[in-house]
């Protein structure tokens, strides 16, 4: 669209073994569909099997050869988190890429996860929490490794509401997801402190696909029943949004491109970088806020139950 990174800039991806979360569409799915063109081994982690299976053989179709395979993830459920990480662990193959992106976006009415945390805030934030913090040891023993978290423009309007996390007290499907984008900076941010602090060699990514025609649009708002809002935002996407296959740009960038740094944070280089090829952008202050990244990552330890080794 404007140019610049692409796909084909992407390096060899052999021997790598990648983790995308929310991998049976949207973006996930096409970030899968590159990392297994590029030759990598791809775990598609999806919670319905049906929506899964159906992503992977997609994938086997587009990819001659693909190296895909279904893990089941629901990050709405710790219990599920703790399962994958047990399996992932087991496995001789390791682990060289963590792409947390799935996400659910603007739930109408407040929901729960199985341990009772806001929907957006857990699955968004809380359950991705869970998982790097069980697959860092299998991460950090691996060279070049990385974890990619995956936030949104919207992030620049969230709040860390440190006294309501799980918006018991307030809630409003918008600033529950610009509060879970915002997290998903901070913690970004505050992992990679942490693993520079540790002297390790796994890098922490982050990125954000601007404006994309997906199902995102939809799904978040249909949770409550759908209405006028989750009609007008769903059939609005495809016209307005960029296509998926651009969307996944930054998050494939921020997995594979050899420059990029520790806390780096890619994303459309478009104005207001609503779309266009991947570029270094910046999080906002609120992101960079160093306190506040260390209150939350406390508060999330506390929720998950999950410590991380760095
Ligand atoms: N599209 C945009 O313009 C945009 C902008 C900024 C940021 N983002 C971010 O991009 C990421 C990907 O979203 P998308 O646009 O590709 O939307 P999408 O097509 O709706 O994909 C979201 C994925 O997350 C999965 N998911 C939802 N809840 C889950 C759970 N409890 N456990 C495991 N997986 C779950 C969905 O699975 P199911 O199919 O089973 O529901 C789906 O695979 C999200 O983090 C989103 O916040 C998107």
């Amino acid at each position: 669209m404007f140019g610049g990174w692409a796909a084909a800039d992407m390096p060899d991806q052999e021997a790598r073994t990648a983790l995308v979360t929310g991998a049976n569409s949207g973006i996930g799915f096409q970030v899968a569909v590159e990392l297994a063109r590029h030759g990598a081994e791809v775990l598609l982690a999806c919670r319905d099997t049906g929506r899964g299976t159906r992503a992977r053989d997609r994938i086997r179709g587009l990819v001659a050869g693909a190296a895909v395979e279904l893990v089941a993830l629901d990050l709405a459920d710790l219990d599920s988190v703790e399962r994958l990480a047990g399996q992932i662990a087991a496995r001789p193959e390791g682990l060289d890429l963590l792409v947390n992106n799935a996400g659910v976006m603007a739930v109408p009415r407040r929901q729960v996860t199985a341990q009772g945390f806001e929907l957006q805030f857990g699955v968004n934030h809380l359950g991705h929490f869970a998982l790097t913090g069980r697959l860092l040891p299998v991460l950090l023993a691996r060279p070049g490794s990385r974890v990619v978290t995956v936030s949104s423009i919207v992030h620049r309007f969230g709040s860390i509401r440190l006294d309501d996390l799980n918006s018991e007290h307030r809630y409003s499907g918008w600033r529950a997801y610009g509060q879970s984008k915002l997290a998903n900076a901070l913690f970004t941010l505050e992992l990679d402190r942490r693993l520079r602090a540790a002297g390790a060699a796994t890098l922490s990514v982050g990125a954000h696909p601007g404006y994309t025609s997906t199902g995102l649009m939809h799904s978040g708002p249909q949770l409550g029943g759908g209405g006028i809002f989750a009609h007008v935002m769903g059939m609005a996407a495809p016209f307005t949004g960029q296509p998926a296959a651009l969307g996944a740009l930054p998050v494939l960038r921020a997995a594979t491109d050899p420059g990029a740094r520790g806390g780096d944070y890619f994303g459309p280089r478009g104005p207001g970088e609503i779309a266009g090829a991947p570029r270094r952008v910046r999080y906002t202050r609120g992101a960079r806020d160093i306190p506040l990244a260390g209150r939350l990552w406390r508060a999330s330890e506390t929720l998950t139950g999950v410590t991380f080794p760095v």
